[in-house]
């Protein structure tokens, strides 16, 4: 369960503040499918890099398993992001000059070591067996993005960010990945947050949290 509370955000000061989160509240259910939508520039990356700790809050508090992640310590810092989330990007952010095998074990480098069971799992689910020696800019942008999904499930996270996945594929590539996401997350029991701009992706979620004007609206 994620728990928020008073959660502001703001850019900018006096007559050029643009307050993007304005004290918003909002609980978030474990294991479930949860869709952040929102016009452009309603705060919907801010909103999820700061669930990451990818950025900081002005104030407010994010409650993760009981804990306020804001108060975390480096140590702390480091444990979420390898043990609790994990982060699908719109632009995949693959690195470049290593095969795909070896982007998707990275995330594993300082974790406990992934059972070869779970990860032949992940490959079948994704399909993407036979690109794993490939390099990422030998594939198309559905199979990269596979690659960076895996990459986010290898340490078994109990919650996945994902902003835009979509946004880069075509729709036929859009809808194969966002059903393998699903697929995948609820196989091993995870949280999917996502942030969409396509309202047929939002209809299916278990909850729809829609930003407007610095609020939120369920
Ligand atoms: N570093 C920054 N400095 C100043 N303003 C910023 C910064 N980052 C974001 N903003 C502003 O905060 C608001 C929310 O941005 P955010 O990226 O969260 O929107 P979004 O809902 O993800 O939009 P999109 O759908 O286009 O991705 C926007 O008005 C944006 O201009
Ligand atoms: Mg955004």
């Amino acid at each position: 369960m994620i728990k928020i509370k008073n959660l502001k955000k703001q850019y900018g000061t006096d007559s050029a503040a643009c307050i993007v989160l304005n004290k918003i509240n909002l609980e978030l259910p474990e294991k479930k499918f949860i869709a952040i939508t929102g016009k452009s520039g309603s705060g919907k990356t801010t909103l999820i890099n700061m669930i990451g700790l990818i950025d900081r809050p002005d104030s407010g508090v994010i409650e993760v398993n009981g804990n306020d992640i804001l108060k975390f310590n480096k140590k702390e810092i480091r444990e979420y992001r390898r043990k609790t989330i994990g982060v699908v990007f719109q632009f995949f952010q693959l690195i470049p000059i290593i095969n795909c095998y070896d982007n998707i074990v990275i995330a594993n480098e300082f974790s406990p070591k992934y059972e070869k069971e779970y990860f032949d799992e992940l490959v079948e689910q994704l399909d993407i067996g036979d690109i794993l020696n490939k390099y990422p800019e030998q594939l198309s942008g559905g199979q990269q993005q596979r690659i960076a999904i895996a990459r986010a499930l290898i340490n078994r996270p109990q919650i996945i960010l994902a902003d835009e996945p979509t946004g880069n594929l075509d729709s036929e590539n859009s809808e194969n990945v966002v059903s393998l996401l699903k697929s995948v997350v609820k196989k091993y029991d995870m949280s999917l947050i996502m942030v969409t701009h396509d309202s047929d992706i939002a209809k299916e979620a278990d909850l729809n949290v829609c930003l407007v004007d610095g609020k939120v609206l369920i």
